[in-house]
C-alpha cells in the first residue's frame, strides 16, 4: 500500500493512475478503523481500480466542548488493516497539510438546508468542518465515486447535496451500517463506554427497530411514536439527544403522506453521544 501525507504526493499518484484511465474511489476517515469503516473499503475496492482511505482528524468539525485531543489515534494498527483489505492508497496529513492557514481563517462550504437540524442543532458547526474538509479531499483527490457509511445518514445527505450544488463529477455511494450482533452500530465512540453502559447501548437501535414496525403496521402518529420512544430510553436510564422520524431526503418532521422515511437518533450514555438511524419505506 501506498502511504503519503503530502498532497503533492497523493496526487501524482492519484495521476499516475489516471493515465491509465483506473477509476479512483475515496474513503475519507478519521481512522480507529473497524469493521465499518473496512466495509467501505471492501465496496471501493469492488467497485474501482485505485481506491485511496485518508485518515485525518478533522479538527474543523470538531466543537469547543468536544476534545480533539481524546479521539483515538491508532495508525498502526490502522495501517494494518487496509493492508488486509488491499486498500491501495493511504492519506495521513497533519493539519497543517490541509489547513496550511489554520483553521480560524478558513473558507468554509455549508449546506444549511439538511445540517441545520438534528446533530447540526446538538452540534453547531460540525457539518460545516465535514462538507469544508471533505470539498478539499474531493478537490485534491478528484475520484470517480467516494464512500460513506449510512450510520452517519444525514452526513450521506448533506455530502450527497453538496456534490449536486457544486456539479462535482463524483458519484456518492451509501454503505449499510456494520452492526455488532447485539444491533450496536459500530462506531470509535463505543470504545468509550463502559460495561454498564456498553450493555445498555443496542437499546438504542432496539428501540429505532421497534418505531420501524410500527410505522410499517401502518401507524402514522408520529408525535406520539417518538414520545413513546424517548420515554422507554429514559426508562432505561439512556438520555435522549433526540429521536425524529423524517422525511428520508429532506430530514423535514414526515408528513402522512410520506413513503420513504428515516428515524433518527441520538442518544447519550453518560459523556458519550451515540447516533444511529433506520430507513423505512412505506411503498
Ligand atoms: P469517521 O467517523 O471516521 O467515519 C468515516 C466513514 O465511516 C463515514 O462515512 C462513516 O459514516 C463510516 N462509518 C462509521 N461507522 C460505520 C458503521 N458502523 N458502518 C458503516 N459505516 C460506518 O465520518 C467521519 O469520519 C468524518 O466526518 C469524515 C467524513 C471523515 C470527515 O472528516
Amino acid at each position: 500500500m501506498h502511504t503519503c501525507t503530502q498532497i503533492a504526493v497523493l496526487q501524482q499518484a492519484i495521476r499516475n493512475h489516471k493515465k491509465l484511465d483506473h477509476t479512483i474511489g475515496l474513503v475519507p476517515t478519521m481512522g480507529n478503523l473497524h469493521a465499518g469503516h473496512l466495509k467501505l473499503v471492501e465496496e471501493a475496492k469492488r467497485q474501482c481500480d485505485f481506491v485511496v482511505c485518508t485518515i485525518f482528524v478533522n479538527p474543523l468539525q470538531f466543537g469547543v466542548n468536544e476534545d480533539i485531543e481524546e479521539y483515538p489515534q491508532t495508525l498502526a494498527t490502522d495501517i494494518s488493516s487496509l493492508k488486509a483489505y488491499r486498500c491501495d492508497c493511504l492519506f495521513h496529513p497533519d493539519s497543517k497539510e490541509i489547513y496550511p492557514q489554520g483553521i480560524d481563517s478558513q473558507t468554509k462550504v455549508s449546506v444549511p438546508e439538511l445540517g441545520n437540524d438534528h446533530c447540526g442543532k446538538s452540534r453547531p458547526g460540525h457539518f460545516d468542518g465535514v462538507t469544508t474538509v471533505v470539498n478539499k479531499l474531493f478537490n485534491i483527490c478528484q475520484p470517480d465515486k467516494a464512500f460513506f457509511g449510512l450510520k452517519d445518514y444525514q452526513q450521506y445527505l448533506i455530502i450527497r447535496r453538496m456534490v449536486t450544488d457544486f456539479h462535482y463529477p463524483i458519484k456518492i455511494i451509501g454503505v449499510e451500517t456494520q452492526r455488532e450482533t447485539s444491533g450496536l452500530a459500530l462506531s470509535s465512540r463505543n470504545n468509550y463506554l463502559s460495561n454498564e453502559q456498553k450493555k445498555l447501548a443496542p437499546m438504542l437501535h432496539q428501540t429505532l427497530l421497534s418505531v420501524s414496525h410500527s410505522l410499517m403496521s401502518s401507524d402514522k402518529n408520529f408525535a406520539a411514536l417518538e414520545a413513546s420512544a424517548k420515554q422507554s430510553l429514559k426508562s432505561a436510564t439512556i438520555e435522549p439527544d433526540f429521536l425524529s422520524i423524517c422525511n428520508a431526503t429532506t430530514l423535514r418532521p414526515a408528513q402522512k403522506s410520506d413513503q420513504e422515511l428515516v428515524i433518527l437518533g441520538a442518544v447519550f450514555l453518560g459523556e458519550t453521544r451515540l447516533i444511529d438511524n433506520i430507513r423505512v419505506s412505506l411503498t
